[in-house]
């Protein structure tokens, strides 16, 4: 805005003082030629051609060559105050030409106006302000076209992005254009239908997985209360055989001291028979208890008890797959913790992910080891405290521990390093939601690479 009319200002400046100067050139040859010849007049009309311009304000003949100071022979308009060339005026611009006659020399002196020139840079001032005014104008216009060809669609683009990402899929965007901003559009839309498909599809597979993961963990429970119930069974099956010799025996026994003594025998082994078969009752009475649907209401029940039932059932598991499994367990049940309000068969699954991900995790230990001939005696120690309004539970293996970088995603669904049927990776996520939403507690793993994994559940008592 300010560098073209600068530019203007500074050639129309140059062509004024040029022109200037080739008038008072043209005068004084006029003048030399006049007085060369003695023509006075002919001086006479020289100067008369600078008077015709109007922008004229003075012209003056001066004689420069005594060396003293120069003498105005002749100026126009009579007794203007000369100054000489070179003088810097608002006003003004003087220019001078030499003239040379043989005995005198001196310089045509012509000042001109600079009005003019003012009056053109204030056009050109003006016209200037006008244009940028008009180029302003056109920028702004341009401005809110594209606003409202690109940057809104492209706003509304942003905005159902980021709906999406946060997993809203209904976000869709219009597209009115044929350009590629259209096309864009067209292609968001087609992506987030997809991408809706997509989740769709990963939620099912996901409930069908939790499905799987329920039953699978239902599997090792069973397989642990059928190896619990197989021992009274025994019992009952022995004693009943034992029970059918001596009443062999009985129907052939005359002396009736033997017969009392044989009576006698029957009788504790139909207590035993009694005793074992009320303890498979009872497993079976504690499996349905397990087993039932609605296991999400709180009921008063004994934290130790159910984790020891647990941890046996665990352990049972882990023999009926490998029978040569064997492992040292601690247990440190706080003899003061009283029965409390908690979701029993949930708590359940937590304990029984726990105890089975430790029994495999010292098998693959004790494999591994026993395969280059060293020395290991797995070990898993558990514990309960009641600390202030907590409950602490500690579940410590020295098992092959979880490495640094695996240890954060072991909480996630499907986070798993089992092979393909051993695992499904929703134990511990599904144990975190019993502890921290069902339960308002908390659940952390302490581990070392090659040495324990120590998993660590607080849960507030009053829950
Ligand atoms: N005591 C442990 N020692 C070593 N690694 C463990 C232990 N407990 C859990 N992990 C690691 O955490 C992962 C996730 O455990 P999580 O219980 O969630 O799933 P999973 O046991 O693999 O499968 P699922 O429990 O569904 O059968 C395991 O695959 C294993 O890598
Ligand atoms: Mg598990």
């Amino acid at each position: 805005m300010f560098f073209f009319p600068l530019q203007q200002e500074k050639y129309f400046l140059k062509n004024y003082n040029l022109e200037i100067e080739n008038l008072a050139k043209t005068v004084a040859l006029g003048v030399k030629i006049a007085m060369t010849e003695q023509n006075f007049e002919g001086v006479q009309t020289a100067l008369d051609f600078a008077k015709a311009d109007k922008r004229m304000r003075f012209v003056a003949l001066v004689q420069n060559d005594t060396g003293a100071e120069p003498v105005v022979l002749n100026i126009y308009p009579e007794n203007y105050p000369w100054v000489p060339a070179g003088t810097l005026s608002d006003s003004l611009i003087v220019k001078q030409a030499p003239f040379d006659v043989g005995d005198l020399k001196g310089n045509v002196v012509i000042g001109f106006t600079t009005d003019e020139i003012t009056k053109n840079m204030k056009d050109i001032r003006l016209t200037a302000l006008l244009v940028s005014l008009v180029v302003f104008a056109f920028g702004i216009l341009i401005g809110f076209w594209l606003a409202r060809t690109i940057s809104k669609p492209v706003l509304a683009l942003r905005d159902a992005a980021i709906k999406v990402g946060s997993g809203d899929f209904s976000p869709r965007v219009k597209a009115g254009t044929k350009d590629e901003i259209g096309e864009l559009s067209n292609a968001f839309n087609k992506m987030v239908t997809d991408l809706a498909a997509a989740e769709e599809k990963v939620k099912k597979a996901q409930d069908q997985l939790v499905q799987q993961e329920k039953m699978a963990s239902l599997g090792q429970l069973t397989a642990g209360i059928a190896h619990e119930i197989q021992n009274p069974l025994n019992f009952v099956n022995n004693f009943s055989e034992l029970s059918v010799e001596l009443l062999d025996e009985l129907e052939q026994e005359k002396d009736p001291e033997t017969i009392r003594s044989i009576i006698g025998d029957l009788k504790v082994n139909v207590d035993k028979i009694q005793h074992h078969g009320k303890r498979a009752d009872n497993i079976v009475k504690g499996m349905l208890m397990h087993s039932r649907a609605g296991g999400t209401e709180k009921q008063k029940a004994d934290l130790n008890l159910l984790i020891e039932e647990f941890l046996n059932l665990a352990y049972l598991g882990m023999r009926s797959t490998d029978t040569s499994f064997n492992c040292t367990v601690e247990k440190h049940f706080d003899p003061e913790l009283k029965p409390f309000d908690m979701q029993p068969q949930e708590l359940s699954r937590v304990f029984l992910n726990l105890f089975n991900n430790s029994f495999y995790a010292i098998h693959e230990k004790s494999v591994s080891e026993k395969s280059q001939n060293r020395n290991f005696s797995p070990h898993v120690t558990v514990s309960t405290k009641k600390v202030g309004a907590s409950i602490l539970i500690t579940i410590k293996d020295n098992g092959p521990g979880i490495p640094d970088d695996v240890r954060d995603k072991i909480f996630n669904p499907f986070f798993t390093t089992k092979p393909t049927g051993k695992g499904t990776g929703l134990g511990l996520s599904m144990s975190y939601d019993i502890i921290v939403k069902g339960h308002g507690g908390n659940i952390k793993v302490d581990s070392e690479a090659g040495k324990f994994t120590e998993f660590t559940i607080e849960l507030p008592h009053a829950s």
